[in-house]
Parts: structure tokens; sequence; C-alpha cells
């Protein structure tokens, strides 16, 4: 098989458009709206291995972010939100796994290239494959090094924010690049104002005297998913948490813990800012107990409204 990704070795079929395709024909035309303008909109979700069996975790609320993401740009999904679903979970089956990464993707395809979009059709895909640690199963357990980047988050007056499309990951590929460049895991991006915005791909938690903080939706972050999680989660364990802070640079230094939330990150500890140790360098407690919590949650599938059975 191939020169196929590693992570995509076992792939036999991606479902595109209503059918289920062969991975190697899951394609589209050069002249694909969506690649010339950056003009889609996507969704990342996990589905862990539970004793009760594969289980999608907060679906219905990545498949409404989905749906407001594509309303930005008027993408008009032609399937309903079921479709999807069912789609998504035959898919799952198909590929005989218990625990994968799911990727639904809408754009506008190939049509007139032109700004406007309006006579392009709308394409949807859905993909899924294995996908284990984002940032390494180590990043887990000790923590990631990460930079501020040089690269300012867009501002949500200039694209809208809380919509996750396809060409404004340009900005966190400029910022990822940036860190890896300079021998950092992750980056933090700052925002217009100068303020602490979130990571390229993940949301952001400080913890001092014992509160918690998250950077407020205002700050030009996406609405994450594990953010709403790791939120509640804390709540239920009697933390105080200020979901809409504002986080200066400097409060990144001098922080007890920092640690990101995200579907690819899970809740992964933040070691050191610009080569400034946080804390101890280590996990910390608040943040090893987020993260047991989290974990506990999504290998036991336990509470049932978060989950949707495969
Ligand atoms: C820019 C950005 N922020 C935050 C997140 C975390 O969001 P979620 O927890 O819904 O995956 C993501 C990942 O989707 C992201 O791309």
């Amino acid at each position: 098989m191939s020169d196929r990704p590693e992570m995509f070795e076992d792939v036999d079929e991606i479902w595109m458009d209503g059918e289920f395709v062969d991975f190697e024909d899951a394609n589209v035309h050069l002249l694909t709206h969506a690649l010339h303008y950056g003009t889609g909109v996507f969704e990342g979700v996990r589905c862990y291995e539970t004793e009760e069996g594969p289980a999608i975790f907060r679906w219905e609320e990545h498949l409404d972010r989905f749906y407001d993401s594509a309303e930005v740009y008027d993408i008009e999904i032609p399937f309903e939100k079921q479709e999807l679903t069912e789609a998504t979970e035959e898919l799952i089956r198909r590929e005989g796994l218990q625990s994968c990464y799911i990727r639904p993707i809408a754009f506008y395809g190939y049509g007139p290239l032109g700004l406007n979009p309006g006579k392009s059709p709308v394409q949807v895909g859905l993909a899924v494959w294995p996908w284990g640690a984002y940032l390494g199963e180590e990043a887990l357990e000790d923590g990631v090094d990460v930079a501020v980047s040089s690269w300012r988050k867009y501002a949500s007056s200039q694209i809208p924010t809380n919509a996750k499309t396809t060409g404004t990951y340009v900005n966190s590929v400029l910022a990822s690049l940036e860190a890896k460049e300079n021998g950092y895991t992750e980056a933090i991006v700052l925002n217009k104002e100068g303020n602490v915005a979130e990571g390229p791909g993940e949301n952001i938690f400080l913890v001092r005297d014992g509160e918690i903080y998250t950077t407020g939706l205002a700050e030009s972050i996406l609405d994450g998913i594990t953010r709403r999680t790791a939120i509640e989660l804390a709540e239920e364990r009697g933390y105080t948490v200020h979901d809409d802070a504002t986080i200066s640079r400097g409060e990144l230094y001098t922080a007890d813990e920092l640690f990101f939330t995200g579907t690819a990150a899970e809740v992964t500890p933040i070691r050191s800012v610009d080569d400034n140790e946080i804390g101890a360098g280590t996990k910390g407690p608040v943040t090893d107990e987020i993260q047991t919590a989290f974990f506990d949650l999504v290998e036991s599938g336990e509470r049932e409204e978060w989950f949707r059975y495969v």
C-alpha cells in the first residue's frame, strides 16, 4: 500500500457527498473553490473506546458547531444532521475502529471561480482514522514546552473566530511552524490587543492561587468543546472557574499551572513558556485532577448525554 501517510495506512473508506468511497477515490478537482480561497468548515471529534464499545464524545455539540460555522459562510450543508450522524457511525463500524478521530468537512467545491462562491456546489466529507495523543503520550504526563508566537491571532472583527474555517488555519500553521522551528512543541498566540488568545489548535487554562482562569470568548478564540468540558469538570470538583478571563503574557510566566485543552490535545500540561518554567516545571496538581477527570470520563463513557455509542 503505499506512499500514504502512516496515520491513514489502514483507512479503507471515506464518506463523500452521500456515498462511501474507497480511500484512493476521495478526490476533488483542482479548481475547487475552497482550495483557492479557504472556503470550507470542518470539525475534529474523538471517538473513545469504552466498555460499552466505541463512543463519540459530545457529537451533538460538534455537529452544531459544524453547521454554525457553515452558516457564517452561507455554506448550505445538503445533508441533515441525522444523515451525517448515521454516516459517521456507519463509517466507524465499517473501519472496525474502537477509537478514532473524526473529521467532518464541508466546502465550496468545483464551480465558477471568483470570490463570491454563490454558484459553487457544497461538498461534504467524513473521514475517520486512529489518532493517539496529538502532542505525544509523554506530553500528557510531562507537559509541553511552548513559546508565545510572533504571529497574532486574527481578531473576531476580521474573521469570525467562533467558526472553524479551513482557510483561517493558516494562522495556526504559521504559529505552529514557528514554534517547531525554534525547538518548542507548541505555540501560544496573543490576540490583536496583545492578550493571550489560545494555542494554534487548543484553548488555554491558567491556575493561580487555587482558582482556574481561561480566556473568554471575546478574546478571539474558538469556543472549544473540550474547554467547556474542562470548565464543567473543574466546577463539579469545587473550583472557581473564571471563563471570561483576560490574561496577559506576563501572567503566563507567573502562573502556578497552565494547560491546553482540545479534541486533539485533550488535556495537556504546559511545563514552560518562553523557557520560563511554570510552577515546578511538571504537571501541577490541579491540571492532574482535571486531566484525570477527563480521561476517566472519556474512557468510562459514563455521562450518557455526552456520548453517542456506535
Ligand atoms: C484554534 C482552536 N482553538 C481551540 C480548539 C479546541 O477546540 P475543541 O476542544 O472543540 O477541539 C481547537 C480545536 O478544534 C482549535 O483549532
